[in-house]
Formats: C-alpha cells, sequence, structure tokens
C-alpha cells in the first residue's frame, strides 16, 4: 500500500513588487505535503501560514480558465494542474510567467499576449452581421470541418507557450504562439471568412515566419493544443495564397431547417430569452 503520510518540502517563492522592490528575491517555505496536492493547494498553505501578502493569479482549480500559469520548477506549467508529488523534488521552485513584465510576484503581466490576440480577431468574421448578431439558425459544419480545427480551440490562453519560446524572450515584437495559434484555429474554420483581413495583420515581420519551429511552446501546453503545428500550417496557407494556389470554399451557410419527424429523446428547444424584434 502507498504510503499516505505527509511530508515536508519547500516552497521557494520567488517575491518582487515592481516600484517597492528593488530587485527580485527568493523566499522559502516549509509545506506539509498531503497526497494529491497540487502546487496551487501549497502557495495557498505558503500564503495562510506564513507569507499573506504572496500574489498570484487563479480561479477555477481545474486547469480550465489559464489564470495559474506559473515557472514550476523551471518550466511553465498550470499550478492547479500540477501535483507536488509528480515533481518528485524536495524543493519546489515557483516563480511568475518568463517573457512577461511583472505585475507582483507571480502573477504575470498578460496584456501584451491579449493584445495581439484581440488585433488577430479570434471569433468568425462574416458578412452576415445580422445573423451573427442574431442568429436563425446554426452554421452547418462537418465532423470532418470540426477536426481542421478542434485542436487548437482547447486553448486557455494560459500564457505558458509564450513563456517558453525563444523566439519571444529574443523578439518583443513576435506576436507568439498563442495569438498565432488562435489565428490559425479561425482561418482553418468553414464557417469563417476572415483570412485576408488576419492576414492583413500578420503581413508585418513580426507574424509566423519569426518561428523557428523549436516546438517548445507545444512540449509546454498543458492542453495538447500544438500551437507550433498551428504556425506551421498558417505558414503553408500563406504561401498558397500567395501563390494563388488557396482553394477555399465560401463560409459555411446557415443551415437548412430540419425535415423529417423529430428524432426520439430529444427536448424541444426552450423558449427564447430575448424577445424577437
Ligand atoms: S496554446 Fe496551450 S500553452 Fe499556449 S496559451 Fe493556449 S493552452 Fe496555454
Ligand atoms: S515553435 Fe515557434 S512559437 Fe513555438 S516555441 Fe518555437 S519559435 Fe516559439
Ligand atoms: S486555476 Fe484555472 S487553470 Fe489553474
Amino acid at each position: 500500500m502507498a504510503d499516505a503520510r505527509p511530508r515536508t518540502v519547500t516552497f521557494r517563492v520567488r517575491r518582487f513588487e515592481p516600484g517597492r522592490d528593488e530587485r527580485p528575491r527568493w523566499e522559502d517555505h516549509r509545506v506539509e505535503v498531503t497526497p494529491g496536492m497540487t502546487v496551487l493547494d501549497g502557495l495557498w498553505k505558503v500564503k495562510e501560514q506564513s507569507a499573506p501578502s504572496l500574489a498570484w493569479r487563479s480561479s477555477c482549480r481545474m486547469g480550465i480558465c489559464g489564470s495559474c500559469g506559473m515557472l514550476i520548477d523551471g518550466r511553465p506549467r498550470l499550478a492547479c494542474n500540477t501535483q507536488v508529488a509528480e515533481l518528485g523534488s524536495e524543493v519546489v521552485a515557483v516563480g511568475p510567467l518568463p517573457n512577461f513584465d511583472i505585475v507582483k510576484d507571480l502573477v504575470p503581466d498578460l496584456r501584451p499576449m491579449f493584445e495581439t490576440h484581440r488585433d488577430l480577431r479570434p471569433y468568425l468574421l462574416r458578412d452576415d452581421t445580422e445573423e451573427q448578431d442574431d442568429p436563425t439558425r446554426e452554421y452547418w459544419q462537418s465532423p470532418h470541418e470540426l477536426e481542421e480545427y478542434l485542436q487548437f480551440s482547447y486553448c486557455i490562453k494560459c500564457g505558458c507557450c509564450m513563456a517558453a519560446c525563444p523566439t519571444v524572450a529574443t523578439d518583443p515584437h513576435y506576436a507568439g504562439p498563442m495569438p498565432l495559434a488562435q489565428a490559425q484555429r479561425y482561418d482553418s474554420d468553414s464557417r469563417d471568412a476572415g483570412f485576408g483581413e488576419r492576414r492583413e495583420v500578420l503581413s508585418g515581420g513580426d507574424g509566423p515566419w519569426r518561428c523557428h519551429f523549436a516546438g517548445e511552446c507545444s512540449q509546454v501546453c498543458p492542453k495538447g493544443v500544438d500551437p507550433a503545428k498551428a504556425i506551421q500550417l498558417m505558414k503553408r496557407d500563406l504561401v498558397f495564397d500567395l501563390l494563388r494556389l488557396r482553394r477555399r470554399k465560401p463560409p459555411a451557410a446557415v443551415a437548412e431547417a430540419p425535415h423529417g419527424l423529430p428524432r426520439e429523446g430529444i427536448p424541444p428547444a426552450p423558449p427564447r430569452t430575448v424577445p424577437e424584434g
């Protein structure tokens, strides 16, 4: 039977408050570890026991919200998705994600990443804006077309890939793996017609051509998104487009009204919550 007795490890936590501290420092805190305990649980213990002002960002505690990305034992990871036991070390080093400015302690300033993400228009771009604002039906998409972008849509915008990318580390203007992968996610969507608009944003030197395809971003991604693959597909599509070889159907149309008998066991749609007109 596994030994379930608690043991103790040292949480070595990086502290820094810009404008107040001259330079970052490391603080050691002893924490009793219980089976199943995550690094995020450990940080809460540190905060309760001995460092009430320690700052980090977290919310869901289940690898969904993307807010608890940190540098844990030298690798960008989600604190809530990393068990202390899996690290296998007596000293757990926790710092903020590299390649971002620090707001305080373990809180990175993710604004540059999200500004680039916003500039690349990460949503369906189409001409039928009225239909989009007030949908009458869903847009039709085949399972095969869904597969074209599904993996990229699992991104939770945690920034771990940005922290691991050597190009982001050396070129602050590089768009980076998260925004590029999300641009490719929408460019690959059969319901989207925004390739041309996103291509204009990417036409400078800061887009996918700066990617060296080292793949570090995909190595650390906690959701299996594979942003390095998305970026290489983006390069392919841009080259095909330049050579006028990129074939693309018009964006998917609104699905036809279903015909035939309703399938058994499917409940009727709930009433509208927003009044028509
Ligand atoms: S691609 Fe992966 S590592 Fe990068 S932001 Fe999305 S979920 Fe995080
Ligand atoms: S594959 Fe490209 S985006 Fe990913 S870490 Fe390497 S250089 Fe950065
Ligand atoms: S707290 Fe939401 S991903 Fe970790």
